[in-house]
């Protein structure tokens, strides 16, 4: 499924050496977009203790979910580009991806909404956006398997079936900082696919 450029820094699978459950209700099929946060991730030990190998710890998470034939708007997570990582890994169909775009036209919001379609809860993190006939397709992957995400550039999702896609997403981070993608492929190498 993935169509990458071969030196993509958009996605990577992560093999881990522990397993990430879904949530208990990722059996829902709702109709809208829902985007939450994990602040507490008290649960999940094994990730952080996998991380700590690297020097790094487990930030916080993150839920997201696209709903049948429904996409999360393109945009980067962060007020301006970066090469930044999570870790994400989804439930739902082979057909859903997480894709990432690149566009020269794009603006700035400070809230997580998109035409006023609201995307989860208002928040004051800017994050970049642009539309989709204004972008050109970097690449895609599907990510219901462990995956190494740049989210630091321009992306998004689709999911072109009547199935429910959720994903979890977690962020890795070493001294209140961010990983960037090149120190997350170093680091991670002997855990890449
Ligand atoms: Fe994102």
């Amino acid at each position: 499924m993935a169509r990458s450029v071969l030196t993509n820094r958009c996605h990577r699978y992560l093999n881990l050496p522990f397993v990430i459950e879904p949530l208990s209700y990722f059996d829902e099929v709702g109709d809208q977009l829902v985007h939450d946060y994990i602040y507490d991730v008290s649960n999940y030990t094994d990730f952080d203790a996998w991380l700590n190998i690297f020097g790094y710890n487990l930030f916080m998470g993150e839920v997201f979910y696209t709903p049948p034939y429904g996409k999360i708007p393109i945009h980067t997570d962060h007020s301006s580009y970066t090469n930044h990582v999570k870790i994400n890994v989804s439930w739902g169909p082979e057909e859903g991806v997480t894709q990432w775009w690149k566009s020269d036209i794009i603006r700035k919001e400070s809230t997580y909404n998109n035409g006023g379609k609201l995307i989860g809860e208002v928040n004051n993190i800017q994050h970049v956006w642009a539309d989709e006939d204004k972008c050109e397709l970097l690449c895609e992957a599907n990510t219901n398997l462990p995956s190494l995400v740049n989210v630091g550039i321009l992306h998004g999702t689709n999911n072109p079936t009547s199935e429910g896609r959720w994903t979890l997403s977690f962020i890795p981070q070493k001294d209140e900082q961010y990983i960037h993608w090149d120190d997350a492929l170093e680091k991670f190498k002997d855990y890449l696919v």
